[in-house]
């Protein structure tokens, strides 16, 4: 299978193609690559109590694998991740064993774009809008949804800029809203914080050891603190929980 680096790049917030063999080394420190499993597990147990044993989840772009450990956990029923970076699929099937759960979760390296055409029959599918490598938010969400059994959940981590905006596009898209969370300033700030100061750390350690790469570890954590700005200060991070309609 040939692997896109530059969609792996562009997902964690870098733009130079430079940096995909340095990510395992930058991202070490972190499980949860985005945060929200919280958050997201509060969604789904508010508005579907507990779940049946054999309910199958679906998680893309997944990353080690965190949230879909974490929900698989606590709903103790059957889970797929799937993700394109080999190294943190093999961090996931690690951590999966730590916790006991490999019978229960499958994680594959694989592209989204081969994952929308062959995965089906999902009862929720969880995306966290991580690449444009289907298209825009519409094609990408039109392609997603096809994972969903008919009557499934889309459980869509998103940022905004204008909620009446992105709820009238959803509906458009034949979605039922059935609840959202908005990430509060306080969690992002929290959550940006711990991930950067990580990241600082390993880029620090990355530029005493390879001082001829300075510019690119640097502007890597410029961006990663342009963005974390950015997700505090003039946008919106929400999770929707959506129903196939
Ligand atoms: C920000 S991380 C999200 C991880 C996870 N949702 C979490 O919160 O821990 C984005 C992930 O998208 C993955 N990715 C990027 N392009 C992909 C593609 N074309 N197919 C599958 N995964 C991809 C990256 O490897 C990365 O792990």
């Amino acid at each position: 299978m040939e692997i896109d680096k530059s969609s792996i790049v562009y997902s964690l917030s870098g733009s130079q193609g430079d940096l995909y063999e340095y990510f395992p080394y930058l991202f070490q420190d972190l499980w949860e690559l985005g945060g929200g499993s919280d958050e997201i597990i509060d969604l789904i147990e508010r508005n579907c109590g507990l779940l049946n044993p054999t309910t199958k989840i679906l998680e893309l772009c997944c990353g080690k694998g965190a949230v879909l450990i974490k929900i698989i956990n606590k709903f103790n029923c059957i889970g797929k991740g799937i993700d394109l970076f080999e190294p943190f699929i093999n961090d996931a099937v690690n951590k999966a064993r730590e916790y006991n759960l490999s019978d229960r979760i499958d994680f594959e390296v694989m592209d989204i774009k081969d994952a929308v055409n062959n995965l089906r029959n999902y009862d929720f599918v969880i995306y966290g809008s991580d690449t444009n490598i289907l298209g825009d938010e519409s094609e990408s969400l039109r392609k997603i949804i096809k994972c969903c059994k008919p009557d499934g959940y889309l459980v869509y981590e998103t940022v905004i800029k204008s909620e009446e905006d992105e709820l009238k596009f959803l509906k458009e898209l034949g979605l039922i809203i059935i609840d959202k969370q908005i990430a509060q300033p306080d969690e992002i700030r929290k959550m940006n914080d711990f991930i950067n100061q990580k990241l600082i750390r390993r880029a620090e350690e990355l530029i005493d050891k390879f001082p001829n790469q300075k510019k690119l570890f640097e502007d890597y954590i410029t961006a990663q603190k342009k963005e974390s700005f950015e997700l505090e200060n003039n946008l919106t991070l929400v999770r929707f929980l959506l129903q196939i309609n």
